[in-house]
């Protein structure tokens, strides 16, 4: 059953086609981060508007010269959670495009998306297992037993920690998204120079908190009259530590109490490469097996809404309503849509 996949939450408008014989057979990303860059974050406006522009181009140039039209057999779009009118856009053109081919849709849970990254290409997925699932979005570390058997075991109180990421980012005058860009400055930071607090680290949750850890590099900041580029990089390697041994404590909290043999980490923070060595030294300690997705997939993109609509299919349907949605938790996840 080949499956067109759709994202349009936030600001990048993905489409990728999953074939169950063959994994992913066509995937193109349009990512609209220039046109938000100058703002420091992404405009809700325009982000629509430019779905809106790019998305039947895409269609035609990056997926049809791949498949034929009349191959589609089932289309999976995000419904939510993600910005309403950028939401609205890829159920819309789903919705218009399954009409006319006369064929089912389903409405996938952005998170479940990024929940099944890892996956993709994966021929037997050992649960249970425990995953990190950090985004601009969320901070997440759950217990998988199952396609939509998620337990949340903790959460972040506040900012999610690409959040975080983004705003240290724009104290630090850097690009927005600012993961990649605190992470490149960091190579050039002396370690020990700053040394910022873990809220929570010491509770008995696996809650997180990263707003005060925000706060303390606005702190850090005020107090250099002008801070230099070396000041700077020193800033991002210890907010860059900080942050992600915030995530790492809880992990590896989680993983002695669940004893689960396979650690999996996804999002788009997922990307970062000391948090990726952090937690394969906890997979080490738990004698776990470790998964993370393709780099390509750490981000938003449409091959995970593709794989996780067909793993839905039983769900998908030829009724056309409107099932978008802003907020869609995952403990919502059984009232899913099709
Ligand atoms: O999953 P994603 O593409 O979108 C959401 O669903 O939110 O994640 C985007 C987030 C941004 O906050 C971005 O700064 C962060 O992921 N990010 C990173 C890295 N690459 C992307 N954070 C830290 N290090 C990175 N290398
Ligand atoms: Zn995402």
């Amino acid at each position: 059953m080949l499956t067109l996949g759709i994202e349009t939450s936030c600001d990048e408008t993905a489409l990728a086609v999953y074939d169950p014989n063959k994994g992913i057979v066509a995937e193109a990303v349009y990512s609209q981060i220039d046109l938000h860059a100058i703002y420091g974050g992404v405009v809700p406006e325009l982000a629509s508007r430019d779905h809106c522009q790019k998305i039947l181009p895409l269609f035609e140039s990056n997926i049809l010269n791949t498949i034929n039209i009349n191959d589609i057999e089932l289309i999976a779009y995000t419904a939510g959670p993600g910005l309403g009118g950028a939401l609205l856009i890829g159920e819309s053109f789903a919705q218009g495009l399954a009409a006319a081919l006369n064929i089912p849709v389903i409405g996938v849970n952005h998170l479940e998306g990024h929940l099944q990254a890892p996956f993709l290409g994966k021929n037997k997925v050992q649960f249970p297992l425990l995953t990190l699932l950090v985004s601009g979005g969320h901070s997440m570390i759950i217990d998988v037993e199952g396609i939509g058997k998620y337990n949340i075991l903790g959460e972040s109180r506040d900012d999610a920690v690409g959040e975080a990421f983004d705003k240290v980012a724009k104290l630090l005058d850097l690009r927005y998204p600012g993961g990649p860009e605190i992470e490149k400055l960091a190579k050039n930071g002396i370690k020990g120079t700053h040394k910022f607090p873990i809220p929570l680290s010491d509770k008995d949750t696996y809650d997180m908190s990263f707003s005060g850890l925000k706060t303390s590099v606005l702190y850090a900041l005020q107090d250099m009259s002008e801070p230099t580029d070396q000041d700077k990089a020193d800033i991002a390697l210890a907010f860059q530590d900080s942050a992600t041994e915030a995530l790492a404590i809880k992990v590896r909290k989680a993983m002695i109490k669940t004893k689960r043999k396979l650690l999996v980490c996804t999002g788009g923070v997922a990307a970062n490469t000391v948090l990726r060595s952090k937690l394969i030294a906890i997979s080490k300690e738990a004698e776990a097996n470790i998964l993370f997705p393709e780099l390509k997939h750490c981000t938003d993109n449409a091959a995970m809404i593709a794989y996780t609509g067909y793993l839905r299919r039983d769900l998908a349907s030829q009724s056309y309503k409107s099932l978008v949605r802003s907020r869609w938790p995952l403990k919502m996840l059984t009232e899913i849509h099709g």
